[in-house]
């Protein structure tokens, strides 16, 4: 899976000026609050606590005058309580006092709305609860959480650490109303497999706590397959149990079994032949779509992330294009993924707690133009395919169980070496995007042009994409040429970008988190750290998982990832089976570290 292709002939400039008029639209400044304004506000503070860390939600809720831009204050009660990485504001601590200021996008709150904020702390001796908060210098009456009231706006993002006792928040939205953000005011399903392999390692329970998604990787996964080494014995209806009891806001599944699935690669491919559309549809999404849909299941908000590396494939790895494939061209010539993909949407889109959310791939793959609007234009075909419509779509996941950077510190894709652009050098290579965010913004805005609704938000799997550790970059590279200059300051360390499996060197990325960036719904877990992404010799298994050389160490490469060798790591297991080596390694160079 995760393919990538190199990309010949020349490119225009089209997507970078989509991705212009997007940061323009971020850097808008407000106006500073009136001076007579009467300010007033309820502030809901939780944190989950663990052995001298937590993670804080603070909820803002403005009950006085209409505010453009805010200041929130606090005092620790404890002097050894530190903010140390904030989300959603600016925070200063000086002392036992805190700071947190609001920032472009969330500034603005009318009377009544409300707005979330973030940070991951670090405590010693105890760990209380700040007592009295001040919005622009004004003490908020609306005293700390928990209301005693049942809260009328959506409770604060969702810990990283669940407690384990059940929440007291409960779900907001009524039954069958989608909300725009579902991961806002929601806690996240721990799946308690995925929790229990990661509990089992070393330092695993500084991460076992964070949802990850389940995958729904063949038709036995419905109703759980105990035997299998790459999935768990839990089925559909036994996880949205599950996701009841823990109190879960979302659940997040991946709908991953299209006939012809991973065309372009081996390792993951699945059971289904190309021709096998009507068993899809009847035997695999029907079923999937009767569970999510019984009633008893309406106040979870259901995530699903459709066909990973599909529809990308038929627009960069048909026969004829460097790397493309047989099956490619067969997927695309009987509409197997578009049709497969269309009715997924319809199907499921059709309940009213359920999020569609459709995998589009990663910077590395559809960077060039020649890639990012075709891509674009497909996915609009797939969507509005067998009887669906563009509504139930309600975004894309960009990255997943991919490694690209979420964001590149040391250098920016408008960069110029003695005259020279860094799109010329060879880990660029022309690409008009250097990182996953500003591609996943870009490809928002392009989205939104070719017909989706402008309200989709985008995810991004931040799984493995971490890239911290002691071989981190903490500069740029020399200026001596555009290659010094790039690959000396890069902090995603792969060979080359069009490396996918098992990547040496990876760390864990950011921690699932809401409404992280701008046209960003959520931060999201969606491979589950410590699951291979394919074995690096041949393993004979009934999964129909093959083996791909990009997962073999010794691979020198082909056209697709510029003959670079691939990067794996040696002694996987085949995709999706528990990779201890590997988890370790995502602990070890986790980005933001542990
Ligand atoms: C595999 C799936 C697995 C998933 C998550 C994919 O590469 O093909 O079987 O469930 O990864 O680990």
């Amino acid at each position: 899976m995760n393919v990538w292709r190199r990309l010949s002939g020349p490119r225009r400039a089209m997507a970078l000026a989509g991705a212009g008029v997007l940061v323009a639209g971020g850097l808008v400044t407000i106006p500073v609050t009136a001076a007579h304004a009467a300010t007033q506000c309820d502030i809901a503070y939780t944190s989950n606590d663990w052995p001298g860390g937590f993670t804080a939600s603070v909820t803002i809720k403005n009950v006085g005058d209409p505010l453009n831009g805010w200041t929130l204050g606090w005092t620790f009660p404890n002097s050894g309580q530190r903010v140390q990485q904030g989300w959603s504001a600016t925070f200063t601590q000086s002392g036992s006092q805190v700071t947190a200021r609001s920032l472009s996008y969330n500034g603005t709150l009318a009377t009544g709305a409300s707005t979330s904020i973030g940070f991951n702390g670090a405590w010693s001796g105890s760990n209380p609860k700040p007592t009295s908060f001040t919005l622009n210098g004004v003490v908020c009456n609306g005293g700390t959480t928990p209301p005693t009231d049942p809260p009328t706006d959506p409770p604060t993002d969702p810990p990283t650490d669940p407690p384990t006792d059940p929440p007291t928040d409960p779900p907001t939205n009524p039954p069958g109303t989608k909300v725009d953000n579902p991961y806002v005011g929601a806690r996240g399903y721990v799946n308690p497999e995925w929790k229990a392999k990661a509990d089992a390692e070393a330092g695993g329970s500084r991460v076992s706590n964070n949802p990850t998604a389940v995958w729904l990787d063949r038709i036995a996964a419905i109703n759980g397959t105990p035997d299998s080494s790459s999935n768990g014995a839990f089925g559909v209806r036994q996880h949205l149990d599950e996701a009841l009891r823990q109190g879960a806001g979302y659940i997040q599944f991946v709908i991953y079994n299209l006939p012809g699935r991973d065309c372009s690669a081996l390792a993951s491919n699945g059971e289904l032949g190309p021709d096998e559309l009507p068993k899809y549809k009847a035997q695999y999404i029907d079923p999937i779509a009767a569970i999510q849909g019984e009633s008893k299941y309406s106040s979870l908000r259901i995530i699903n992330v459709i066909e990973i590396d599909s529809l990308p494939n038929l627009v960069t790895n048909t026969s004829g294009q460097p790397g493309g494939t047989v099956m490619c061209d067969t997927v695309k010539a009987n509409g197997a993924y578009v049709n497969g993909v269309g009715y997924a949407l319809a199907k499921l889109g059709a309940i009213g707690n359920v999020y569609n959310y459709i995998d589009a791939g990663h910077h590395g793959w559809l960077g060039w133009d020649s890639n990012f609007g075709p891509t674009a234009d497909i996915l609009k075909t797939a969507a509005v395919a067998s009887g669906s419509t563009v509504n139930n779509v309600h975004g894309f996941i960009t990255n997943t169980a991919n490694y690209s950077a979420l964001t590149e510190p040391y250098f920016k894709v408008t960069d110029n070496v003695n005259g020279q652009t860094v799109r010329q050098s060879k880990w660029v290579d022309w690409n008009f995007y250097v990182d996953e965010l500003s591609f996943a913004q870009a490809f928002r805005t392009k989205l939104v042009s070719v017909g989706f609704n402008s309200n989709i938000g985008m995810l991004i799997d931040t799984s493995r994409n971490g890239w911290g550790g002691s071989a981190r970059p903490t500069g740029p590279g020399a200026t001596t040429s555009v290659d010094t200059y790039v690959n000396g300051g890069r902090i995603d360390r792969r060979a080359h970008l069009g490396n996918w499996c098992n990547q040496a060197g990876a760390g864990l990325g950011e921690r699932p988190r809401a409404n992280p960036a701008t046209g960003i719904d959520a931060y999201v877990w969606v491979k589950p750290p410590g699951e291979s992404d394919g074995s690096s010799k041949e393993i004979p298994n009934n999964e129909g998982k093959g083996f791909d050389r990009m997962c073999d160490p010794t691979y020198g490469g082909n056209a697709r990832n510029g003959n670079n060798p691939s990067g794996a790591l040696g002694d996987a297991p085949i995709s999706g089976a528990w990779f201890s080596a590997q988890f370790q390694e995502l602990m070890r160079n986790a980005y933001p570290a542990l």
